[in-house]
């Protein structure tokens, strides 16, 4: 369940790459919006294909990346970059002077540089603070929510974000220990989900509550809801969106909100003419769930859970 963007190595290797570009269908004095720019994997691939008319906006909450994403594009002239969420894409195309963008593209979920930093605190494997933030600016951690948060909540999240069933044992066993004295780091946690999981189940258990609590810390879920919301006003008719997601709830998100787009007159039948007069707004381009191929998953096992969706702006 785990997302990310390169190999075990920490070479970066942007996911489905090829059919993002295949599903932008990329114009080259073209304006691209990249919410989740990262490591710039897919914004070098989309500014390669640019003339120097194009132009490129990448959005990213974590600033180190940014940093390392404006060394990898700077060979380029024509990109923007700003430290945001995605969510407030509006108010930096409007800082632009762009009212539309020709192509969006969300690429969700965590890049290796930060599964990979023990000092972040999103991997169970190595040491290091309950942190979790991608915007380490943000007040929320991990630490606050696993020391502060109320059973019920807690449980929530386990739930909900981490479809872990066996969430109640476990923040039984979370609540128990922090009585005695705050849980700190990454491994404390660990110990305390290893006490009360059968040894067979542990990596998955871990990823699963890894992954709520990296979630319920960002906000993950209501981000892509407001942007979901959003984007469709500042995309150009025929523009393209490409989503790939990591996890089902967001998946599940993005499919429904491309199948609302698309759908016409929403009228019961049982009214002889239609009285809502809505009309499909975009056209869904994946009839399927794009995945990618096996060939890309051994080179790249993070990519195995990803998940990608695209639509155009048709009305
Ligand atoms: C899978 S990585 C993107 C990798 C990128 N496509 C590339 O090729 O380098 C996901 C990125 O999204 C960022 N992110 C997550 N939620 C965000 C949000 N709400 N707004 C902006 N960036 C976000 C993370 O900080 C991370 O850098």
């Amino acid at each position: 369940m785990d997302s990310a963007c390169s190999d075990q190595n920490s070479i970066h290797i942007p996911v489905l790459k090829k059919e993002v570009l295949s599903y932008l269908k990329i114009t080259t004095d073209g304006i691209y919006l990249d919410g989740t720019v990262g490591l710039g994997g897919h914004a070098q691939a989309v500014l390669a294909a640019l003339s120097d008319k194009g132009r490129l906006i990448g959005l990213d909450s974590d600033a180190e990346a940014l940093k390392r994403c404006h060394v990898r594009l700077s060979h380029a002239s024509s990109y923007h970059l700003f430290h945001d969420s995605y969510r407030n894409f509006p108010a930096h195309l409007k800082s632009l002077g762009i009212r539309e963008v020709d192509g969006m593209i969300l690429d969700l979920g965590l890049s290796s540089l930060q599964l990979d930093s023990p000092q972040r605190g999103f991997s169970y494997r190595q040491e290091g603070p309950l942190d979790m933030r991608f915007d380490v600016t943000s007040p929320l951690t991990a630490e606050a929510i696993i020391n502060g948060w109320n059973e019920r909540d807690l449980v929530r999240i386990l739930y909900e974000y981490g479809e872990e069933r066996r969430a109640k044992r476990i923040v039984n066993s979370i609540i128990a220990k922090r009585g005695h004295a705050p849980v700190r780091t990454t491994l404390d946690l660990r110990r305390i989900i290893a006490d009360v999981t059968p040894e067979r189940y542990l990596t998955k258990t871990l990823s699963r509550v890894f992954q709520a609590l990296r979630i319920a810390v960002n906000h993950e879920l209501e981000s892509l809801q407001q942007f979901l919301a959003s984007f469709s006003s500042g995309l150009k008719l025929g523009g393209r969106i490409v989503v790939i997601s990591y996890h089902s709830l967001e998946d599940r998100m993005v499919k429904t909100k491309f199948r609302r787009l698309q759908k016409g007159c929403i009228c019961p039948p049982s009214l002889p003419q239609c009285r809502c007069g809505k009309k499909p707004e975009f056209k869904i381009l994946t009839r399927k769930v794009i995945r990618p191929q096996e060939d890309e998953i051994a080179e790249n096992r993070r990519a195995r859970s990803a998940r990608l969706r695209a639509a155009e702006k048709t009305g």
